[in-house]
C-alpha cells in the first residue's frame, strides 16, 4: 500500500507531516507533497486547498505522479441532518456532488456520462477508518482535546455515522440551503467542499478511497463561527489520531493476515 493522505486545511495536516519518518518535500502544481513513512505506511500527506477543482488536482497527481494506491481525504464538514452533532465523525459511504445539475440533459446531480449521482468508497477502508474513529472515540477523545476546548465546542459522547456526504463549492451557512439539500438528498449526512471530487477521481482511475469528516458546525448561520478555533483544538486532533489508528489498524491486520503492506 502506499497512502495518499489528503487535508483540506493547513492545520489538519501539520501533525501529521511532523510524525512521518524521514520525509522528503516535493513541489508539484503548487503544492507540497511529503513523501515519507507514518506508522510503518508508505505515505504521502498533501493539502489539496479548498473545493473540488482544487481537490480533484491533488487526487489526481497523487495517483499519476506518486503512485499512490489508496486515497485517504480528512477534513471538516457541516452537518445535513439534525442528528448529527459538532464533534461527531462521518466516514462517507458514498458521496454525492451536490451541485451538479445538468438537468435537464441529465438527471439532477447526475455526473453526466458517468451514470452515477453516488459514488461509493471502498467498503474496506471505510470499515477499517470506522473502526480507527471508534477507537479514537471509545479510547483517545478524553486525553487528547483539552477539557476547556471540550466544553466550549459541547463535545458531550460525540457519535460516529455512516453514510452519504455532499460536496459543493459553497460553504453552506444558511439553515433553508442545509435544509433543502438534505430534503432533495435522502440520507445526508454532512456537507463539505472536496470529497466528491475524489470519489469521482477515484472512480475514474480505479484507486480505492476513504473519506472520514469531523462535523465543525451546523451548516447554519452560526457556520463561520469559532470555525478556526474548532479546526486547531478539535478537529486536526482528531484527524491526527484517527489517522494513526488507521495505519496501526492497517498494520496489524496485515501482520495478522501474514502479508506486508
Ligand atoms: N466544511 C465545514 N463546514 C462546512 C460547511 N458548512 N459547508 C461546506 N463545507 C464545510
Amino acid at each position: 500500500m502506499r497512502l495518499g493522505i489528503i487535508s483540506a486545511l493547513h492545520e489538519e495536516q501539520q501533525g501529521l507531516v511532523e510524525a512521518m519518518h524521514s520525509p522528503h518535500k516535493l513541489m508539484h502544481g503548487m503544492r507540497e507533497y511529503f513523501v515519507g513513512r507514518l506508522w510503518k505506511i508508505d505515505a504521502v500527506c498533501v493539502l489539496s486547498r479548498i473545493g473540488k477543482v482544487a481537490a480533484a488536482m491533488t487526487a489526481t497527481t497523487l495517483v499519476e505522479k506518486f503512485g499512490v494506491t489508496h486515497i485517504l481525504f480528512t477534513g471538516v464538514a457541516g452537518a445535513g441532518d439534525a442528528g448529527i452533532r459538532v464533534g461527531d465523525i462521518v466516514v462517507a459511504e458514498s458521496l454525492v456532488q451536490h451541485d451538479m445539475d445538468a438537468s435537464p440533459l441529465f438527471p439532477r446531480y447526475e455526473v453526466p456520462l458517468t451514470g452515477l449521482t453516488q459514488f461509493p468508497t471502498d467498503s474496506s477502508m471505510a470499515l477499517e477508518l470506522a473502526n480507527a474513529a471508534a477507537r479514537f472515540l471509545d479510547n483517545e477523545l478524553a486525553g487528547t482535546i483539552d477539557a476547556q476546548e471540550r466544553a466550549v465546542f459541547a463535545l458531550d459522547a460525540p457519535r460516529l455515522h455512516r453514510g452519504l456526504i455532499g460536496s459543493g463549492d459553497q460553504f453552506v451557512n444558511e439553515r433553508e440551503h442545509v435544509q433543502s439539500l438534505s430534503k432533495a438528498l435522502p440520507g445526508l449526512l454532512a456537507v463539505e467542499m472536496e470529497g466528491a471530487a475524489v470519489a469521482q477521481v477515484c472512480f475514474e482511475l480505479g484507486v480505492p478511497y476513504g473519506v472520514l469528516r469531523t462535523i465543525s458546525d451546523n451548516a447554519n448561520e452560526n457556520a463561520a463561527t469559532d470555525f478556526m478555533r474548532f479546526v486547531k483544538s478539535v478537529a486536526a486532533r482528531y484527524a491526527f489520531c484517527i489517522v494513526r489508528q488507521f495505519c496501526l489498524g492497517h498494520q496489524a491486520s496485515k501482520v495478522s493476515a501474514g502479508t506486508s503492506s
